[in-house]
């Protein structure tokens, strides 16, 4: 027969196994717990100790009692970063579409695309803006919007980036389609088909996507996953291949959630001067940094250079707006131009609410509750994983967004686990999509996949996790 104060550690115990608690997070204070469970104070304490003494919780003199990081799996091994393969051709994106489909589709448990759940995304601030501007302002809804944007929200966009240290006029602020399109246009503005682009490695898909619809060549640099690519590596690389164009996501990148120091930007953006290419910069996570504190765009440490910056709102506020924007003061006209080409301009509604939400400051305090919660939804993931997955199992530690890196041991195949997941009504992306080359042997990165971690963390959650673990491990069986 076991005491009360051991019968509430074993519960507790169970209960931060299964993610109910994550690591970092504060458990009831002690008073607190001893009025909801009839149990007395010394009882609830003793309890407490106990999981202190087996490594559950640490005693902290601020917050009471927290759960210790005690199931972080590893981290990834770092990558040898001076060696970039040969310019490939990118092809076989249709995985990608696959969990585009599978993201709006509620009956899958969605880790497969970055897609936020909505109860990250400030809904109703959201839809009370655009019900705001459908009244007010019904007339501008029924004709085109001028082809770069309306001039509200290009306005209140300048403004914050000057905030961050990007001196920009709003003149060139270009509005687009999401940062897919911002990354499109800007591939335009600067390359033709054949030509050879510098991409990080593993790379977001869908900047592959963008290349293979540009006929473009990938040459995919080693990519670490804390700093970023190696300037080093770029300057050999720069030095071997005619490259016209490079891309890289220097603030916590997709899919390793690593972020560049300022002097690698400095240092990298330098280079590509020396070389005259320019940088299309994809800040799509800038915002979204675990310490609160926004990292410095390249645009704003080397404003004289020939730098593309490409961000958007779709993890912000919402990815059904389709609303980016992509500044490039040296080639404003020509993105203009191609903008207009493409598909003439970018709806007006979403623009104008927007510009209202940067307005009223609503958007700066989304992104303040925002941030902690995407960081608890990593740690918990991150935790879970390492509790739930084979031996072996190694996973970045991004520093913001919402996405982990996940590196199976060898013998699981990503692909393969994404088909099985997909028939047990989960998506995950498989690592071999964020190669250039996903189906053929040269694909990298097969035993890896991609989690999203903006989702409800809920027992539902906690099963998907439990489904993959055991898809690895049957994977691993002989
Ligand atoms: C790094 C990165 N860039 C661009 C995009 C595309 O964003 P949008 O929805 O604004 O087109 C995404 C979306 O997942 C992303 O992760």
């Amino acid at each position: 027969m076991s005491f009360r104060y051991q019968q509430l550690a074993s519960e507790l115990q169970q209960q931060i196994e299964q993610g109910q608690y994550a690591c970092g997070e504060r458990l009831p204070g002690v008073r607190e717990l001893a009025k909801r469970r009839a149990l007395s104070v010394s009882t609830v304490v003793a309890g407490y100790r106990q999981l202190e003494a087996e490594g559950y919780l640490q005693a902290n003199s601020r917050s009471g009692y927290v759960v210790k990081a005690r199931y972080q799996p590893p981290p990834l091994s770092s990558a040898p970063l001076q060696h970039a393969a040969a310019p490939s051709a990118v092809s076989s994106q249709h995985m990608a579409l696959t969990l585009s489909k599978a993201a709006a589709d509620p009956a899958y448990m969605r880790l497969g695309a970055a897609v936020p759940a909505a109860e990250y995304l400030p809904q109703h601030a959201l839809q009370k803006a655009l019900q705001q501007v459908i009244k007010a302002q019904p007339a501008r809804l029924m004709c085109y919007e001028a082809s770069r944007g309306a001039t509200e929200l290009r306005r209140e966009i300048a403004r914050r980036m000057a905030l961050h240290g990007a001196v920009v006029s709003p003149q060139d602020v270009i509005i687009t389609n999401g940062c897919q399109e911002a990354l499109m246009l800007s591939l335009k503005a600067v390359t033709r088909p054949g030509d050879v682009v510098v991409i990080e490695s593993p790379a977001f898909y869908g900047l592959l996507q963008a290349l293979e619809a540009a006929g473009l060549k990938a040459l995919a640099l080693p990519t670490d996953a804390q700093n970023g690519i190696d300037p080093d590596a770029l300057e050999q690389a720069l030095t071997q291949w005619p490259v016209k164009a490079c891309v890289l996501i220097a603030n916590y990148s997709n899919p390793l959630g690593s972020l560049m120091p300022d002097q690698h930007k400095k240092r990298i953006a330098a280079l590509l001067a020396e070389h005259g290419i320019a940088l299309i910069e994809d800040d799509t996570y800038g915002d979204l940094g675990f310490n609160g504190q926004r990292p410095a765009s390249c645009l704003a440490l080397a404003p004289k250079q020939d730098i593309f910056y490409c961000s958007t709102f779709s993890k912000t506020l919402s990815p059904d707006l389709r609303l980016g924007w992509v500044i490039a003061p040296k080639h404003t006209a020509k993105l203009e131009y191609l903008k207009f080409i493409s598909n003439i301009s970018t709806a007006a509604l979403p623009q104008l609410a927007v510009a209202k939400l940067l307005q009223s400051g609503r958007f700066e305090r989304h992104l303040r509750q925002v941030r902690p919660l995407y960081q608890a939804a990593v740690q918990r993931i991150s935790s879970s994983i390492g509790r739930l997955f084979p031996a072996g199992t190694r996973v970045s530690q991004p520093q913001g967004g919402f996405v982990l890196w996940v590196e199976l041991p060898q013998g699981v195949d990503g692909y393969l686990l994404a088909q099985q997941a997909l028939a047990e009504k989960i998506s995950i992306a498989p690592g071999a999509i964020f190669s250039p080359t996903p189906l053929s042997g040269s694909a990298r990165y097969s035993n890896f996949i991609r989690l999203n971690c903006a989702v409800a963390q809920d027992a539902r959650l906690e099963r998907a996790l439990q489904t993959l673990a055991q898809l690895c491990l049957r994977q691993l069986t002989p």
